[in-house]
Order: C-alpha cells, then sequence, then structure tokens
C-alpha cells in the first residue's frame, strides 16, 4: 500500500498549500497514471445528477465517450450496479465502449461514501489483465481519499 500512501501523503500536501479542487483531481490522476507504465488511459468520470457521467481530468488519447449515460458501457454498468468493475478482457464483454481499439483490460473503481456515488477513476491498459487485487487496492485507497474531497466540497456547498 506505500504507492498509494504516497499518492495520499501527496495531495493533502497539496490540499495544505491550497490546491483548488481541480488540481487535486488532476494530481490524482497522474499520481495513478504513473503507478504502472501499463496504465495507458487514466481519467475520472463524475457523475452528474441527471445520471450521466461526464469526462472530468484524463491522461492519455483523447476519447469521443465524453458523456457516458448510467447503464451504458463498463463505466455506466460500474454506476449502476453500484460496484467496481475490473474487466480483464474487453473485447469478450459485449456493451464496451472502445476508447482506443488498443484497450484490452479496464478497471473502474467508484468513488463513493456509501451509497453516494461521487464519480469513478476509470484506467484502460493494452495489456490484458492488468489489474491485480494489489492494484485494485491502491487504485481504491486513493478513490476513497477522493471521496471525502467530493463530500466535503458538497458539504461547503462550493458549487461545481
Ligand atoms: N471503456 C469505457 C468507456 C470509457 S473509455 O475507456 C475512456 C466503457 O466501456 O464504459
Amino acid at each position: 500500500m506505500l504507492k498509494a500512501d504516497q499518492i495520499v501523503a501527496d495531495l493533502e500536501r497539496r490540499q495544505s498549500s491550497g490546491a483548488s479542487f481541480e488540481d487535486l483531481l488532476m494530481a490524482a490522476v497522474q499520481g495513478l497514471h504513473d503507478l504502472d507504465e501499463r496504465f495507458h488511459w487514466t481519467g475520472i468520470y463524475e457523475l452528474f445528477p441527471d445520471s450521466v457521467l461526464r469526462l472530468g481530468p484524463f491522461i492519455g488519447a483523447p476519447t469521443d465517450h465524453v458523456f457516458i449515460g448510467v447503464g451504458r458501457g463498463v463505466c455506466g454498468t460500474a454506476v449502476a450496479e453500484r460496484r467496481n468493475i475490473n474487466v480483464p478482457d474487453v473485447r469478450l464483454v459485449q456493451n464496451y465502449l472502445a476508447c482506443s481499439t488498443e484497450t484490452r483490460s479496464e478497471l473502474v473503481i467508484l468513488i463513493r461514501k456509501g451509497e453516494r456515488i461521487y464519480a469513478q477513476v476509470d484506467i484502460d491498459s493494452h495489456q490484458v489483465a492488468a489489474f491485480d487485487e494489489n492494484t485494485v487496492g491502491l487504485v481504491q485507497r486513493v478513490a476513497d481519499w477522493l471521496a471525502g474531497l467530493y463530500e466535503s466540497r458538497e458539504r461547503l456547498g462550493s458549487g461545481s
């Protein structure tokens, strides 16, 4: 868990120095992306009240999937079923929305506090089964920290 602790410590340092919400999200995406060279696309999708996921900060090739309805694709299914999804081979998933034809595996970890889902971390790899249990744990740790960030923004009612 050391790597995830380092990312969280870095985020906390930035937060204490007055980094904005958007800067913190971007720093989290960067930290996660740098965890493993097999991560080819790393981003955050935010859940809006109209049940649509909207692409936030990301690293990797631009994607056509800027808006994804709940229930659509791997990302939308994770929200609809309120669970994380680890797909070892996207070629075997029927409702997969291709970001890149080179993608082989995908991990979606929800950013949530209990029943409240704020957003999700989405990571794609060109390698089959790139996400083992340890990786899932690392991403979960960072997603949990981000859930606290979303929760406090909501509590403070600071808008967007
Ligand atoms: N593959 C995702 C779409 C997002 S892109 O991978 C960035 C899905 O099936 O929902």
